[in-house]
């Protein structure tokens, strides 16, 4: 989605200015043309050199910089911009923006952009609480600025607190959010569950299943990058929770049952790529087990499928991770819990199913529709099944 996107990269003057490299990196990286803009203070912490190798294209560091290509017309780069960024945005950019003042370029680009604006305050923890840089902010997102940030932790004061510049991949997803925002899932409320349940045995252990979370995470990221609202329900993973989705942590099956169900009302499509357990032991033991020399039984019982008995009117898509007869098995579990789609995957073949970044899957609709798919990155298979979703959604509109 950044491909051939014009980003306008406000770079201010803030320690954290070294790791606007990396988000300059990871937008060219991505296929978009990155266009900086440092100001006087920024120039002090970063050379102008990093920017302009790292993006492969000019950087604007002066107003009236004849040799710079957009400084004789100084609305030209936010004409074309397609989001501009500041990151990372000091108190003194804040202020200055909230103000409307256009004493330098980057004020100037931000002032007579229509393109939206992402920034991403960075500052020692009490210049960002002090209530004028708070009341700025405040001015600032009351004019649809989006902010991001600022992270808790260590600073260069050598203080711990709040004012660290958000993640590279938070400032990117919300870059991505940012430019999704009128996509073709705009204004519905997609429901994603991701990774593998944990029914405990003890305080200590559980039972649960390789699932990484993966596939969910792709669709949470993707589903959000087309507009839509997303609440991401999610077992525990190691992976980060997408920027601007609501993320719901459980642990259980009956928990991730109940999150389900509470959000149901307000549902316009549940994608359900969660592995949930199928058993769960039928009592937790409420202390250690202790470990012995006569072999330990566990009972188990069977937990209720969330698919199949959740109630609502919105489109439902499920998995199939499969061993045997993928086609088959997953066209009874369509059918059984009555979905608008499955996506079936051979979880035996390499490259596919758990943990991995790539799958292959075949998505079966309820009207026997199948469609193989070959081997693709996760997200690419997220897009895939999101435009399905989206048609289907289209269709109930119609
Ligand atoms: O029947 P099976 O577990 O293979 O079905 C997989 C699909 O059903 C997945 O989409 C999974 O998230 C969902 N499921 C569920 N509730 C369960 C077990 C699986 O919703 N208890």
């Amino acid at each position: 989605m950044l491909s051939n996107k014009t980003i306008v990269l406000g770079v201010t003057g803030g320690i954290a200015a070294y790791k606007a490299a990396e988000l300059a990196s990871q937008l060219t990286q991505a296929g978009a043309a990155v266009s900086v803009i440092m100001t006087r203070e920024a120039v002090q912490f970063v050379s102008p050199v990093t920017f302009r190798a790292l993006t492969g294209r000019p950087v604007v560091t002066e107003m009236f910089d004849l040799a710079s290509e957009f400084s004789i017309e100084h609305v030209s780069l936010a004409r074309a911009a397609d989001v501009v960024v500041v990151a990372p945005a000091t108190a003194n950019i804040i202020a200055k923006l909230a103000a409307g003042m256009a004493d330098d370029m980057l004020c100037c680009t931000v002032l007579a952009t229509k393109a939206p604006v992402v920034i991403a305050p960075a500052m020692e923890t009490n210049m960002y609480e002090n209530q004028v840089t708070q009341d700025n902010l405040s001015e600032l997102k009351s004019r649809d600025f989006v902010v991001i940030g600022p992270a808790a932790g260590w600073l260069a004061s050598g203080r711990e607190g709040l004012g660290r510049l958000a993640d590279v991949s938070d400032i990117l997803g919300s870059i991505r959010r940012v430019l999704g925002r009128d996509g073709d899932l705009a204004g519905k409320h997609i429901v994603v569950t991701a990774g593998g349940t944990r029914e405990p045995v003890d305080p200590v252990r559980y039972i649960s299943n390789r699932s990484s979370g993966k596939m969910g995470y792709a669709l949470a990221e993707a589903a959000r990058d087309r507009g839509a609202k997303v609440s991401l329900i999610t077992a525990p993973v190691c992976l980060n929770a997408p920027v601007g989705a609501e993320v719901i942590r459980v642990g259980t099956a009956l928990e991730m049952r109940q999150a389900v169900e509470n959000l149901a009302p307000r549902t316009d499509a549940l994608v359900m790529a969660a592995a949930v357990a199928d058993y769960r032991p039928r009592s937790a033991a409420g202390q250690k087990i202790k470990k012995g020399d006569a072999p330990l039984t566990l009972e188990l019982e069977g937990i209720p499928d969330i698919l199949g008995t959740v109630k609502g009117e919105f489109v439902k898509v499920g998995f199939a991770a499969e061993s045997s007869n993928v086609i088959e098995n997953a066209t009874d579990k369509l059918k059984q819990k009555g979905l608008d789609l499955i996506v079936a995957n051979d979880i035996t073949a390499s490259d596919s199913g758990f943990g991995t970044d790539t799958n292959q899957v075949t998505i079966i609709d309820k009207d026997g529709g199948v469609d193989s798919l070959p081997l693709l990155t996760k997200h690419e298979v997220a897009e895939r099944i999101l435009d399905r979703v989206a048609q289907l959604l289209a269709a109930r509109e119609s």
